[in-house]
């Protein structure tokens, strides 16, 4: 009987155990063992345990219930894999992961603040912490990783990362923003989050706080708290028994999947934001570009090219090679392939029209800058490496010529993609050569990593070291402090004050001048510092000041730019202090300088992905080359936006005032975008034009305005001659920048051409240009718009001032 009673007991005590394990409420002192079984939730469907990965341990979330496991939430995601010797621990103080032997605490998992009483892995796949009393303190919803489960919501500034393989868990290189301008972004992780670096978009701008949500019949869609924005799924798709899941998975495309729970199921992809699986960019590194093997893709390196690291897409393809300016026979030793029907992102220094592909590929061969040259539509674009997001298209007509050493000498770096190199090798031979190339490798990564830890304390954002992945070699250098003391010997030749800080001369270790901009301000923010650094250097044009280096350390920030030994326009046009009357240009020259500057302002306006509105356009930010080239300089305001949106928020403005649009002053006067670009463009142009005019003012105190308005009767409308000793060819011109400067300067933005067509009007003839209705600004004098004192107007902006004013 006792022996009965006492089997009794042990088999409800049994039964019990097995009920609560399989139950899913967690109490204190619970804990799990890599080894021992999961918390499962009510159900059985997800689970909450420790996962055997080919790196090792990890805890996360689980569909409980297949062979396979379905890995839906990863604890610790930056750094997951655990030792084998760990216990996880539900405390009052939190989920904590201990050594089983010393009981030491490795990590945490949740971070609630509030003391825990106790825990639930639900049957929606979400596990959560209770306080005492039974009020959710800390969830595994409110931490996504690559998944989202039905009844999950992404809310704003909310992310999925993806993970960086089919069978690696770690983050990866793709991100799905659910941003607080309600749109739903899809981008590379390495990039700093700018249009350039978007490959989908729900373009869903102007909605309040809007969430990304799934519901349980597979309903995926945005939603604002009142109405559905966006369907990106139908809804009404409930089957009982069936599950959904959405994940951004490791090749970068957001997919919606459905299984039943029946075992021998699996899941199906029955969604997904694209069929293109070259869409997402940076999936090919850089120097390669996305083509289809199948309906796969498939990464390639440009002609000459070798894979940075075998297998590793992301990773890109290098080359050693290097053009050596100074030889002279450079046409001789290398030769253009072909690469046809790829797109490329647009990062060209130099275009030109009307040329045929012989030409191009001739022109790109003479110039030892150019290492590529896209042609397309007659269009002859040079670039300079790296190469991003190169993507094949059947209907793309680009064509890229790359530059190649003749007699298809190619350099491949390491045991590259070329097979015929490696089927020569035996294995062993192999690794070898691999063993030493890493150990090598390794001993680099090693020693820089030590030299730039030890350099760097305080620089603690990760921005810039994405940023040098991304740009690698060819980001501009980065100088310590004290090189930088070095280059402008200790400071010693200064060139000119700006609004952000002093202008030193300086010399590179290579001899190279260079202008060294020393910001005064001291912002704190390093990621703002590092996208002002990245927008500039991702501008590439003749017209456009070339940034060589920076510094960042803690309070020093510095720009090092190419040195422009001609200075600035201001030098040659205004009839003021600044101007030096020994100096003066011809007319041709300055009409050089204005079709130079309205190039380089319309490639920031159009050229690349993302616009970019200087919105202080003015003769001091104009600087001149020995050649007396223009490039505009000076990026303090510069804004990256939306090719979408380019209405900008203006919480920070400067600029000199004359040369200011009006509706930044006021929104009466329109909206604030690009055209105000244009409108300053303007002004400079009539500015310019005036130094040729000598036409005698009547009035005596002629103010500015009524000698505007003079030109604008005598010259525009009567059609007098400007002054007798001009040349037809010089009338013509100056004629010309007069009617476009008029252009430029119109009140509203809408009447005011975009830099495109003052390009072409420029360029074309005169008698195809019409005469503008006279500017309502520039007719009658305004004291506030009066130019004779250039007003600084500084607010609380938030970009760092870059070169100007020497
Ligand atoms: C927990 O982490 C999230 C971000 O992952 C953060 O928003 C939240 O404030 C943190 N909570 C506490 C109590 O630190
Ligand atoms: C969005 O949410 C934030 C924080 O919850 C709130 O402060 C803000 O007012 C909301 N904005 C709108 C437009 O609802
Ligand atoms: C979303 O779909 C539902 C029906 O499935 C429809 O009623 C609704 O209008 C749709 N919303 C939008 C914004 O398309
Ligand atoms: C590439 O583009 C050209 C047009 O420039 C087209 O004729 C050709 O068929 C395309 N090639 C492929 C492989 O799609």
């Amino acid at each position: 009987m006792a022996a009965l009673l006492a089997l009794f007991l042990f088999l409800s005590a049994a039964i019990s155990a097995a009920a609560l394990e399989g139950y899913s409420l967690i109490k204190l002192s619970s804990y799990l063992t890599p080894t021992s079984n999961s918390w499962v939730s009510h159900s059985g469907t997800f689970a909450f345990g420790f996962h055997n990965t080919e790196d090792g341990y990890i805890v996360c979330i689980f569909c409980a219930g297949f062979k396979e496991r379905t890995v839906v939430w990863t604890a610790n995601r930056e750094n997951p894999i655990v030792p084998d010797n760990v216990v996880l621990l539900l405390t009052e103080d939190g989920l904590v992961l201990q050594r089983s032997d010393s009981h030491d605490i490795i990590s945490r998992i949740d971070n609630s603040s509030q003391p825990i009483a106790g825990a639930e892995m639900h049957d929606n796949g979400n596990f959560v912490l209770y306080n005492s009393n039974h009020s959710v303190i800390w969830q595994s919803f409110d931490h996504p990783t690559d998944s989202l489960l039905p009844g999950q919501r992404l809310p704003p500034g909310g992310m999925l990362l993806s993970r960086a393989s089919e069978t690696d868990i770690k983050t990866g290189i793709f991100r799905l923003r659910m941003q607080y301008d309600a749109n739903l972004v899809l981008y590379y992780v390495y990039g700093l989050d700018t249009a350039i670096d978007a490959y989908y978009s729900t373009n869903t701008y102007g909605h309040g706080n809007v969430t990304l949500n799934l519901e349980n019949d597979g309903h995926l869609y945005l939603f604002d708290g009142f109405s559905v924005v966006l369907n990106l799924t139908t809804q009404g798709n409930h089957i009982i028994g069936t599950i959904y899941l959405a994940r951004l998975d490791w090749d970068g495309i957001l997919r919606l999947y459905s299984r039943s729970l029946q075992q021998e199921d699996s899941w199906k992809s029955i969604w997904s934001v694209t069929e293109d699986k070259c869409l997402p960019k940076g999936l090919c590194g850089i120097n390669s570009y996305c083509t289809y093997k199948d309906e796969d893709a498939d990464c390639r390196c440009l002609p000459g090219f070798g894979f940075a690291h075998e297998g590793e897409w992301s990773a890109g393809c290098t080359t050693n090679f290097r053009v050596d300016c100074r030889d002279t026979y450079l046409s001789r030793k290398y030769e253009m392939t072909s690469v046809r029907n790829v797109t490329w992102e647009d990062n060209y220094y130099s275009a030109s029209r009307g040329l045929t592909e012989e030409r191009c590929k001739q022109g790109c061969l003479d110039d030892c800058n150019c290492i590529v040259a896209f042609f397309k539509d007659g269009e002859c674009r040079k670039q300079k490496l790296p190469l991003s997001y190169g993507k094949f298209s059947v209907n793309a007509t680009d064509m890229a010529f790359v530059r190649k050493h003749f007699r298809g000498f190619t350099v491949a770096i390491f045991l590259t993609g070329s097979t015929g190199q490696r089927k020569g090798l035996t294995d062993l031979q192999k690794y070898v050569i691999s063993g030493v190339l890493l150990g090598i490798l390794g001993l680099l990564i090693l020693s820089v990593t030590i030299y730039y830890t030890r350099r760097q304390r305080g620089w603690c954002n990760q921005g810039l070291d994405k940023f040098v992945l991304k740009h690698g070699s060819l980001a501009p250098k980065r100088y310590s402090y004290n090189e930088i003391k070095k280059i402008t010997k200790s400071f010693s030749e200064k060139l000119g004050q700006g609004g952000y800080g002093v202008v030193y001369k300086g010399k590179l270790p290579d001899g190279q001048l260079v202008a060294v901009k020393v910001l005064k301000k001291t912002h704190d923010n390093a990621e703002e510092f590092v996208n002002e650094v990245a927008s500039i250097s991702r501008t590439s044009h003749v017209n456009i000041v070339n940034l060589l280096g920076f510094c960042y350390e803690r309070n020093k920030k510095a720009l090092v730019y190419e040195f422009m030994p001609n200075k600035s326009l201001d030098k040659f046009i205004y009839k003021s202090k600044s101007a030096d009357p020994n100096c003066s240009l011809g007319w041709k020259k300055m009409y050089d300088i204005a079709v130079g500057v309205a190039r380089g302002l319309e490639y920031l306006h159009r050229g690349c992905n993302t616009r970019i509105i200087h919105f202080d356009i003015k003769p001091q930010n104009i600087l001149l080359d020995e050649d007396f080239c223009p490039k505009i300089s000076d990026f303090g305001l510069a804004k990256l936006c939306m090719k979408k949106q380019s209405i900008i928020s203006m919480l920070g403005t400067r600029g000199t005032i004359g040369y200011i649009a009006p509706e930044v002053f006021s929104r009466n006067f329109g909206v604030v975008s690009h055209k105000s670009d244009v409108y300053s463009y303007g002004i400079m142009l009539l500015r310019m034009a005036e130094t040729r005019t000598t036409v005698e003012t009547k009035s005596s105190q002629s103010s500015e305005h009524y000698f505007l308005e003079e030109i604008y009767e005598h010259v525009l409308v009567q059609n007098e001659k400007i002054h007798d000793l001009m040349t037809k060819e010089e009338e013509e011109v100056i004629r010309k920048m007069l009617m476009v400067g008029f252009w430029c300067t119109q009140t509203a933005p809408l009447d005011r051409p975009s830099m495109n067509s003052v390009v072409d009007m420029l360029q074309g003839n005169l008698q195809s240009i019409q005469v503008p209705p006279m500017p309502f600004l520039l007719s009658s004098p305004k004291p506030h718009f009066s130019c004779s004192l250039p007003l600084i107007v500084e607010t609380h902006s938030s970009s760092y001032g870059l070169i100007s004013h020497y």
